[in-house]
């Protein structure tokens, strides 16, 4: 064999480092395409089956469990790129007082929603519930993996034990999600806005408050249905129960407002210090004028779901309510 036929050529060596930069280009376009794919499938879905559906029905089940089966956006938080961030923006970003709160919260969440999983004998409704724990459980590790990019120190973590009373655990991560999800809908755009992170990190995050979105209408939808469903005699125990839920969420949250858990597990190291300079995320934005931003955004994130699925009403009625007094 002579060399001229081993050793390829100057021509066919360009040609060849030509071909392959040419299909890892194609590659990066079909790799981006995809990835833009999952965030459109996963903020726009509506079933194709015409006709109105009835709260409470079958029919709504089917609704609401399929919105969030098919809308499961299936990125891998280990292959998150977090980018580069310059001393200013990384100071801020590590002294946010949130931190220790998130990453528990996500882990409560993941092992509630997972027990109550374990109690529900309808296939489609458990397979919904236990992608809502292990998306859930992701979100843990987007923040773990976040926390470690960044180098920011975490409190020890409690060990996260599912609840004695499953429906309990559900209703108090079902509706503190309701509450904690439209502000950070605000408090997210308010950051953005200001540009208090870098836009690669928030575009980074985005598709977790999204989900967050998807949560809460899987949620509202659930309680709805569910209300509906059980025997009349059964309603006013439930119901007391819901009032109980939202009693704990309060004090919960004027706990956390204090700097104190109201279960009395650890509070955020950093939470009190941090508040004043970080609440409002870079933004001059009046309270009246973050909560218009919240309601706007959260308007904007429910947009693409199917109209037929009930939104989540108390929280921005509520919040309509405090506008009005704040005048
Ligand atoms: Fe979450
Ligand atoms: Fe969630």
């Amino acid at each position: 064999m002579s060399d001229a036929l081993a050793a390829p050529s100057r021509t066919e060596k360009t040609e060849e480092s030509g071909a392959e930069a040419r299909a890892t280009a194609a590659a990066a376009i079909m790799a981006k395409t995809a990835v833009e794919q999952a965030d459109y499938a996963m903020r726009n879905w509506t079933d194709p089956e015409p006709g109105p559906v009835r709260l409470g029905s079958a029919r709504h089940l089917r609704l609401f469990c399929d919105m969030l089966l098919q809308t499961h956006n299936p990125y891998k938080p280990a292959v998150i790129d977090w980018p580069r961030l310059d001393p200013d923006a990384l100071r801020r970003v590590t002294s946010l007082p949130i931190w220790d709160i998130a990453v528990q919260t996500e882990g409560r969440a993941s092992v509630r929603v997972q027990a109550f999983a374990d109690t529900v004998a309808d296939p489609l409704l458990r397979s919904a519930l236990e992608m809502d724990g292990a998306e859930e459980a992701r979100h843990k590790v987007v923040l773990s993996k976040l926390v470690e990019a960044y180098g920011i120190a975490l409190a020890p973590e409690p060990e996260y034990l599912p609840p004695t009373d499953p429906e309990w655990g559900w209703l108090a991560t079902g509706y503190s999600e309701c509450i904690d999800s439209f502000f950070a809908f605000g408090l997210f755009a308010a950051a953005r806005k200001s540009g208090y992170f870098p836009a690669e990190l928030v575009e980074t995050f985005e598709p977790v408050i999204q989900e967050e979105g998807r949560h809460i209408l899987f949620f509202v939808n659930w309680a709805a249905w569910y209300r509906r469903s059980l025997p009349w005699w059964r309603r006013p125990l439930y119901l007391l129960k819901v009032a109980r839920v939202w009693l704990f969420l309060i004090r919960e949250r004027i706990g956390i407002a204090r700097g104190i858990e109201a279960d009395g597990s650890a509070k955020d190291a950093n939470f009190p210090m941090n508040m004043n300079n970080s609440a409002g995320l870079g933004t001059t934005l009046t309270a009246r004028e973050m909560i218009d931003l919240c309601l706007s955004e959260n308007e904007r994130r429910m947009a693409g779901y199917d109209p037929r699925l009930a939104r989540p009403e108390t929280v921005p009625r509520l919040a309509r309510l405090a506008r009005r007094l704040l005048r």
